[in-house]
């Protein structure tokens, strides 16, 4: 939110001092003095006049899990496990997944309370490609990664998906590349030629590839360069 609608929101401002007290610079944004009312507040910054605490600013956080099979990502769920409850974290429920997978998919998950740079992560204009390991029922035939290119018409959604880059490995296994995080996308993919996906794993969501470190079911929060990657 703009700094001047955030401080017109409090009580104690009417937007006629707003305007004065920016332009008097008695305003500080993580200990910065702004001017300009267009200055971007979010739920994570620190605001204080003339010293005098506004808002403290939640801590934002970020993690990296590596996904199990047989639970579910969503933040609860009547019958199973789900991701969340992997996490020893207070506070786990302000955490929401950026880009879920299907129950039995493997692989890198990332979790956060700050919705801009997950909507970053997951947005198809954004461009980042989600990198998966995919094993398969049948042959990969010679025509998917054209297919794949140029796009599949998903009827539900009414749209053409944007160009995925198919790299056969072998016979039945692939690493398939997304811009866009369609439902269950990735296995109607291989279905528009009813050739089953047996396994599924996410690898990489644009820079950050899943550590190597974490067995399945482990997570880290994420190291500061890798949260200004995004
Ligand atoms: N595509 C799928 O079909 N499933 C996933 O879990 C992720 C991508």
């Amino acid at each position: 939110m703009r700094i001047d609608r955030f401080l017109s929101n409090l009580p104690r401002f009417n937007r006629q001092q707003v305007r004065l007290l920016l332009a008097e610079r008695r305003i500080q944004v993580d200990g910065q003095p702004v001017n300009d009312p267009r200055h971007d507040v979010r739920e994570f910054s620190r605001v204080e006049c003339d010293g005098q605490l506004l808002q403290a600013g939640k801590p934002a956080r970020y993690f990296m899990l590596h996904k199990p099979p047989g639970c579910v990502s969503a933040t609860v769920d009547p019958q199973h496990a789900t991701v969340l409850d992997l996490l020893d974290e207070p506070d786990k429920g302000d955490l929401h997944i950026a880009g879920r997978l299907d129950f039995n998919t493997t692989g890198l998950l990332l979790l956060t309370n700050d919705g801009q740079w997950s909507r970053r992560l997951t947005q198809p204009q954004t461009k980042l490609p989600k990198v998966y390991y995919v094993e398969t029922e049948q042959e990969i035939g010679p025509d998917y990664a054209a297919t794949f290119s140029a796009g599949l018409y998903f009827a539900f959604e009414d749209l053409t998906t944007q160009p995925a880059d198919l790299q056969v490995l072998g016979p039945k296994s692939a690493r398939l590349s997304i811009i866009e995080g369609r439902y269950h996308q990735v296995k109607r993919m291989f279905g528009h030629f009813n050739n089953k996906v047996t396994r599924l794993h996410r690898e990489r969501m644009g820079p950050l590839a899943l550590d190597e470190q974490l067995a399945p079911g482990q997570y880290r929060p994420l190291t500061e360069a890798e949260i200004r990657q995004i």
